[in-house]
């Protein structure tokens, strides 16, 4: 059929025909339609300002915190739980609310405040491996200082809530995130070592912190690492923790056997970490087990269980890049696993043993724990114990207390059941 016919033919066709006389309605709303668009444009740029913050923002996740206990209508709620078994086997779980992806509507400083949470489902983070999410504030107006206002009243709430609190991080992905609620500072006085030795280790972390000079004038990195060793269950991750407290930082814990950890996502979270934290890299000898006690020596050690290679597990534990004060604290239950390079001067400056428990510190917990009994009473209870046992972790005099939560007498006749 010749092309022209077939026009002809389509000219026929009452249906077309309709559709012709529809063009001219459908031109005149797709105007109407677009000068709509265009007046909502000019409008948003003249009348409207927004604010976008991106995840990966550090105010992100104190806006979160902010909207939820500003949109307290709204009924769409996420929730973020926080899951953490400690060696301890206590099992500690937390739930956040947070408003949920999608538009709030807040009323703050007598204005209307369009927030909107988005989140990409196409786009993943892929250095977090997260959703990639951000939140828009839109009001109406052009005075900008409503989102100041906003973002320093999220970020006191914030700090209010970290006050006397020593905040968790752990690394999701590249970024680190903060793990369930700040907790309740640990006095370093409730970790009874070795007479000394907190002294010791609180002593050098202060001297460090509080000399930067020295080291930016000899062109050394401004890094100082730590390791504590000995059996476990005697308070090296409780005294890293109530350090933490004490000097008001907080703690990036890090675990080396997680198996997607590669080199340059250590490298990256290091050079990330929060400013005022200290770096926890805990058990680093586990590493090792969990690749089926490759020998210690092999410097390929860490390879196999993931992408982390040693040499690059040393280059970001040498950390060039950071101008920040970096402190990095590893603990381990069998130092002799650990290889030499790892630990040597400049990676690790100071090493403590932290051991089983002493006369001194037996009788010093005695005496914190029942402080109304006559401090001889603890000098008899650390004679007693040591006389049946000589090898006492400090979890296990605290876990034989709790036995006796009342009892001090009833705790120094039961002493033989100290190791449980
Ligand atoms: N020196 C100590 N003083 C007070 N409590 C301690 C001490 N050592 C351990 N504990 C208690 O025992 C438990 C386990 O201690 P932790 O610090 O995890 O030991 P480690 O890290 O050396 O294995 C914690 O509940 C802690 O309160
Ligand atoms: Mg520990």
């Amino acid at each position: 059929m010749p092309l022209s016919d077939f026009l002809d033919g389509l000219k026929d066709n009452p249906y077309f025909g309709a559709g012709f006389g529809l063009v001219g309605v459908g031109t005149a709303l797709a105007v109407a339609r677009k000068g709509a668009q265009v007046g909502m444009v000019f409008f948003r740029r003249n009348y409207m300002i927004t604010l976008e913050v991106p995840s990966r923002d550090k105010s992100y996740h104190w806006l979160l915190s902010w909207i939820t206990k500003h949109a307290t209508h709204t009924q769409h709620l996420s929730v973020e739980t926080s899951y953490m078994a400690h060696e301890s086997g206590r099992v500690h779980t937390q739930f956040d609310f947070h408003p949920s992806p999608g538009n709030h509507i807040i009323w703050y400083g007598r204005k209307w405040i369009r927030v909107e949470r988005t989140r990409e489902k196409q786009m993943l983070n892929l250095q977090t491996g997260t959703p990639w999410e951000s939140i828009t504030f839109t009001a109406l107006g052009r005075d900008r200082q409503i989102f100041f206002n906003i973002l320093q009243e999220a970020r006191e709430l914030a700090l209010k809530q970290e006050e006397g609190r020593t905040v968790m991080y752990t690394a999701m992905g590249g970024e680190w995130r903060p793990f369930g609620f700040p907790r309740r500072r640990r006095p370093l006085s409730s970790v009874v070592l070795e007479a000394g030795v907190a002294e010791r280790l609180v002593d050098d972390v202060k001297d460090f912190i509080g000399n930067p000079r020295w080291y930016t004038d000899r062109g050394i990195p401004y890094r100082r690492g730590y390791l504590l060793f000995g059996p476990p269950g005697c308070g090296k991750s409780s005294f890293i923790t109530a350090l933490a407290g004490e000097l008001g930082y907080s703690i990036c814990l890090m675990s080396l056997s997680d198996r997607t950890l590669s080199d340059d996502r250590l490298n990256h979270l290091l050079s990330v970490a929060p400013q005022q934290s200290i770096i926890l890299l805990e058990d680093v000898d586990a590493a090792f087990v969990s690749r089926e006690l490759l020998p210690t020596e092999n410097p390929l050690a860490y390879q196999g269980m993931g992408r982390l290679t040693f040499s690059g597990l040393l280059n970001s534990l040498d950390g060039v890049a950071s101008s920040e004060a970096r402190i990095v604290f590893m603990t381990t239950n069998f130092i002799d696993r650990l290889d030499p390079a790892l630990i040597r001067p400049g990676r690790v400056d100071l090493k403590q043993y932290i051991g089983h428990c002493t006369a001194w510190q037996l009788a010093q917990m005695f005496r914190r724990f029942y402080p109304d009994q006559p401090p001889s009473e603890g000098d008899r209870f650390a004679k007693l114990a040591l006389a049946v046992h000589t090898e006492i972790s400090a979890a296990q005099v605290q876990g034989h207390f709790l036995l006796h939560k009342m009892d001090p007498a009833g705790s120094i006749d039961d002493v033989a059941q100290i190791r449980g």
